[in-house]
């Protein structure tokens, strides 16, 4: 095992380093000049013996199946959540850190769930061995209802996601490029439908991830348990529908929220603005709206059509969108990780391993 103090250049362990958001991470990694004495990429036995560049080097993907963890201090897993139920023990059996993406411990009650500005007081009062990245959508609406819950309160609040092809990876965009291809060629066609059904291409589908016994889908029953967590209300009346859109990477979102007291629209964009990594944008005209393809900063969140009124005075109407590899995944990963290392590297060591 290795010792409780990390080195301030650690050894980063990326895993599913080929994937869409593992490889977001590395350009991240790369353009933030994050510290590191060496960095290994893993992936499937598919991608074995492939060279990535890493700023300026060639670094050869690593099979997770016969990668060795030992030496490693920061893990980043980024490959699904069977990769890490099955990989993260492993990796903190060799002490080291983890930041896990896949989801798969975001409801475990020891391991913290983190969204940077809301909740990572977590990390600082008690050093993590392993810490869960929340869905890219919980980032946004847990940093907007903490804002507004300590400003007006909130009462009720129901989000609407519209969300892009790449939330489900590579072979998402492929299957949504590959299917739009093959309309435009043969409007007749039948189209692959493997990552989504119906096929998403010139279609909108009205769940994300599979449908629940109660109704919620997947992804839905996941955001409001996770916004619950996150703030720590965990009764917070809080609606959630998520929609797949035919849009290559980017994800929308309408979020109504009812307050206990009336809100004032300038003070309202005023507490907006500032939240750190959100931009307003404000404007008459529909061009000034944010959208996937026009927002700007990816690693931001942008606000538009900031609505009181006209049916109450008591709430607001928002839309929302963000680079989800970015903003929403990598950026979010990669803060967390900033954080707990340097939590994990001037505090004490956890006494045991929560599984
Ligand atoms: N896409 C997003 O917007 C987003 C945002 C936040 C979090 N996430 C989460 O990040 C994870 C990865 O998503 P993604 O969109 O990047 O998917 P992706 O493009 O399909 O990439 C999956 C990655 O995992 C690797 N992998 C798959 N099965 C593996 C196995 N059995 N052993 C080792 N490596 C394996 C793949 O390696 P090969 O190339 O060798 O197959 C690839 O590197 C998921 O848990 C997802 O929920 C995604």
């Amino acid at each position: 095992m290795v010792s409780a103090q990390l080195p301030a250049d650690p050894c980063i362990v990326l895993v599913g380093a080929t994937g869409a958001l593992g490889a977001t991470v590395l350009e991240l990694i790369v353009e933030h000049r994050m510290r590191h004495r060496e960095i290994r990429l893993v992936a499937s036995a598919r991608s074995a013996g492939r060279r990535i560049p890493v700023g300026g080097r060639a670094e050869t993907v690593h099979d997770l199946e016969e990668f060795d963890f030992a030496g490693a201090d920061l893990v980043l897993f980024c490959a699904g959540e069977e990769v890490s139920r099955r990989w993260v023990p492993v990796a903190m059996a060799e002490g080291a850190l983890v930041v896990d993406a896949s989801g798969a411990f975001s409801s475990h009650p020891e391991i913290p769930l983190v969204v940077p500005s809301v909740n990572d007081r977590l990390l600082t009062e008690r050093p993590a061995e392993v810490v869960a990245v929340p869905s890219g959508m919980t980032v946004p609406l847990t940093v907007l209802l903490h804002a507004v819950e300590r400003w007006r309160g909130v009462r009720h609040a129901v989000l609407s996601t519209y969300e892009a092809a790449s939330g489900l990876g590579h072979q998402g965009v492929d299957e949504l490029l590959d299917g739009a291809e093959l309309t435009l060629s043969d409007p007749g066609a039948e189209l692959p439908a493997d990552r989504f059904r119906p096929a998403l291409a010139f279609n909108v589908l009205p769940a994300v991830d599979r449908i629940l016994e109660n109704g919620a889908s997947r992804q839905e029953q996941r955001l409001v348990q996770e916004a619950r967590r996150v703030l720590e209300l965990p009764d917070m009346d809080v609606a959630v529908t998520c929609v797949r859109v035919p849009v290559v990477s980017g994800h929308g979102a309408t979020l109504f929220v009812e307050t206990d007291a009336p809100v004032d629209r300038p003070e309202l964009v005023e507490l907006l603005s500032s939240l750190p990594d959100f931009v307003v944008h404000e404007g008459e005209d529909l061009g000034s709206a944010p959208t996937p393809l026009t927002a700007g900063d990816p690693d931001r969140f942008h606000v538009g059509r900031v609505r009181v009124g006209p049916h109450t005075s008591r709430g607001f109407l928002l839309w929302l969108v963000f680079d989800n590899l970015r903003a929403g995944g990598a950026s979010t990963l990669l803060r967390i990780a900033r954080i707990a290392l340097a939590s994990r590297a001037s505090g004490e060591r956890p006494k045991s391993l929560p599984r």
